[in-house]
């Protein structure tokens, strides 16, 4: 975890033992010399999940501001691009599919990491509040580093070894998933993309659990159904409430987190007849190991 960092007013506050941390002090719309930016980017590493407080920004700003982390990497859901800014989406309770349709439940509401069908998943994703519910709607973030190393030796050794077999939706889900989901899915390559399913953190060298549920088509020598059951008894098994943050949301806030070391979802207990819209945008990452 890191300490408390005052360089410039800059200030890193540590929220918890295995995750999160507060910067205030920072106002991400001007540039930043490189002792922030490196101050930034070893909390982001270090405490898995930043929350950068009193930030207003446009989408142009933001995604400018996301780039103090490294190049963006563009959405594969194109459906929800804000339009001339390719990099940013907008996440919205409201949105409907082509077939006109609402969601009941945002499909990110369930804990994964992003893009984990592309060969190089984002290292970060950002989220910035732009409307939020009353009372909830938070987004959660676990370290699954922390989850990992607290297994037992044999577990994490049989982990180790295996790999995931990663598609846009899973076989096992295709009655569940959106229209649009099922047509990207024909559209897509057929070659599922293969990653490990513990992957080691480049900067840090430590070893997370990683996967994306509802992408995973396969974990080494399991079919689609049990490939679903096996990661949803992981998730029960590692995840503890010592290594989640929720993430309560203030306009202004700007959520980081570590795709290396994280797994993070969208809370759903609020009333959904108001409106909740965040901006996204992500970093590219390299090839997990
Ligand atoms: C995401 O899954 O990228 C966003 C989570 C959220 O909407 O809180």
């Amino acid at each position: 975890m890191s300490v408390l960092s005052e360089d410039h007013g800059l200030k890193i506050r540590p929220i918890s033992k295995f995750i999160g941390a507060e910067v205030t002090g920072v106002d991400l719309t001007q540039p930043v010399d490189d002792a922030t930016r490196r101050a930034l980017r070893k909390a982001v590493v270090d405490n898995v999940a930043l929350v950068i407080r009193n930030q207003k920004f446009t989408p142009a700003q933001f995604a400018t501001a996301a780039e103090i982390f490294g190049e963006l990497m563009p959405d594969q859901i194109k459906t929800n691009l804000i339009r001339d800014l390719p990099m940013v989406s907008i996440l919205s309770n409201f949105e409907k599919d082509s077939n006109g349709n609402q969601a009941k439940t945002p499909k990110n509401a369930i804990w994964h990491t992003d893009h984990t069908n592309k060969e190089r998943p984002p290292n970060y994703t950002f989220l910035y509040a732009v409307e939020i519910p009353e009372h909830g709607g938070g987004t959660s973030v676990v370290n699954m580093n922390a989850a990992y190393e607290a297994l037992p030796s044999d577990k994490r050794a049989a982990l180790d070894t295996m790999k995931t077999a990663n598609v846009r939706v899973s076989s096992a889900l295709l009655a569940t998933a959106n229209p649009d989901t099922l047509a990207e899915q024909k559209r897509l390559t057929a070659t599922p993309m293969m990653h490990p399913l513990i992957r080691t953190h480049p900067e840090s060298g430590k070893k997370a659990i990683w996967f994306h549920l509802s992408k995973t088509e396969s974990v080494t020598g399991m079919n689609a159904h049990e490939t679903q059951d096996f990661l949803n008894e992981l998730l029960q098994e590692t995840i503890k409430p010592e290594f989640e943050y929720t993430h309560n949301w203030t306009l202004g806030d700007m959520l980081i987190v570590d795709n290396r070391s994280a797994m993070h979802k969208a809370g759903v207990d609020y009333d959904m007849s108001q409106h909740r819209m965040l901006y996204r945008t992500m970093v590219m990452g390299d090839r997990p190991y």
